[in-house]
């Protein structure tokens, strides 16, 4: 690590050439697909707003050297699965290529060494999906995938050919939805995803329907599987998609497992891209977890990726071991 690298806490002032440094890397690793959303340089103030708050709230730092700004890190604090978590979103960090190492170095070790200091063990990171270097450089620092979110063009064909009947559910297929969605929890808690998902309720499962569109296949009467797209009403900080993108969230994609690999899959997935279309929505975005065997093969053949997510838990008998260390 280069020594005489500052690492202080952002300031107001920092906030253009933080936002600039981040446009220069959004420019270099997010221009090999069309699908992926530009409002984001084009339109910089959410990102510098975002910046702002942290900086008001003390989350945010950054590295300079001979008082050039190489680099920064701003974050949220939350519990995440019941655990004290950090999150440093793609908007959230940025380093110039010259100086890339050791900025990001710089960071995380100031930073990491607050974050373990509150016992905050759970650190996670979003990053540009093909930004090799950063995520080699987390990947030494013991971060691992974990989420990627990924965009398609609603006019990209989807060759869906399906034996199966596929239509848009109702208010009274509740209950059809309601039994394959809570199959679909039991898959995601399932190894080596072991994502444990809430029971939806009826009314939730109502208000999915309501609020956005379902599509559910059958085999003769038997319902074996559905896709669920909803339309973003607002620009999304933390995935990057825009307003008005077609979203494959709340309930997702699911397809009984003794119909998979038949092509159903990518038959409900054309019912979205087709219903996109015709609402005029030009991008599509999803995010699965890396762990999801099925997920991460199925959603790849259709969509970019466009971030990535890594996670890394520190040792948490750390803070305990210190104690013991001064008080013997
Ligand atoms: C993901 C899922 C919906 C895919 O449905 P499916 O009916 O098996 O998918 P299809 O047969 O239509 O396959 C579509 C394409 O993905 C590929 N694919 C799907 N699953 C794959 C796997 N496990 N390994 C390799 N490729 C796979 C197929 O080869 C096919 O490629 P092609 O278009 O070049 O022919 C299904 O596996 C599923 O329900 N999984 C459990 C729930 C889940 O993970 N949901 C996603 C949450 S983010």
């Amino acid at each position: 690590m280069v020594r005489d690298h500052l690492v202080c806490r952002m300031q107001e002032a920092d906030i253009a050439g933080a936002v600039d440094i981040w446009v220069g890397q959004y420019k270099k690793y997010c221009c090999s697909s069309k699908s992926f959303p530009r409002t984001w340089i084009d339109d910089t103030s959410m990102i510098a707003g975002f910046l702002s708050k942290k900086v008001h709230e003390g989350a945010a730092i950054v590295v300079k050297s001979d008082g050039r700004l190489l680099g920064y890190l701003a974050y949220d604090e939350f519990p995440f699965h019941e655990e004290k978590s950090v999150f440093s979103p793609s908007i959230a960090h940025a380093a110039i290529d010259e100086h890339k190492e050791e900025a990001y170095l710089s960071l995380y070790e100031c930073i990491s060494k607050e974050w373990v200091g509150r016992d905050v063990f759970n650190h996670m990171w979003t990053i540009f999906f093909n930004d090799d270097k950063l995520r080699s450089i987390l990947f030494d620092l013991g971060f691992g995938s974990y989420v990627v979110d990924a965009f398609a063009c609603a006019n990209d064909v989807v060759a869906g050919n399906s034996f199966h009947r596929i239509r848009k559910a109702e208010l009274s297929d509740i209950e059809i939805l309601s039994n394959l969605a809570e199959e679909s929890r039991e898959y995601y808690s399932s190894a080596p995803l072991f994502l444990k998902r809430g029971r939806y309720s009826i009314d939730a499962i109502a208000e999915v329907i309501s609020n956005s569109n379902i599509f559910i296949a059958y085999e003769g009467d038997n319902p074996v599987g559905f896709i669920n797209v909803s339309v973003s009403t607002m620009d999304n900080i933390i995935e990057l998609s825009s307003i008005n993108s077609g979203l494959i969230d709340e309930i997702g994609v699911y397809v009984k497992p003794e119909y998979r690999g038949k092509g159903l899959g990518k038959a409900l997935l054309k019912c979205v891209f087709d219903h996109c279309r015709s609402l005029g929505i030009e991008s599509i975005h999803v995010d699965f977890e890396t762990a999801n065997l099925f997920a991460n093969k199925f959603w790849r053949k259709h969509f970019d990726p466009m971030l990535l997510s890594l996670r890394r838990t520190v040792n948490k008998d750390i803070n305990d071991q210190r104690i013991n260390v001064k008080g013997r």
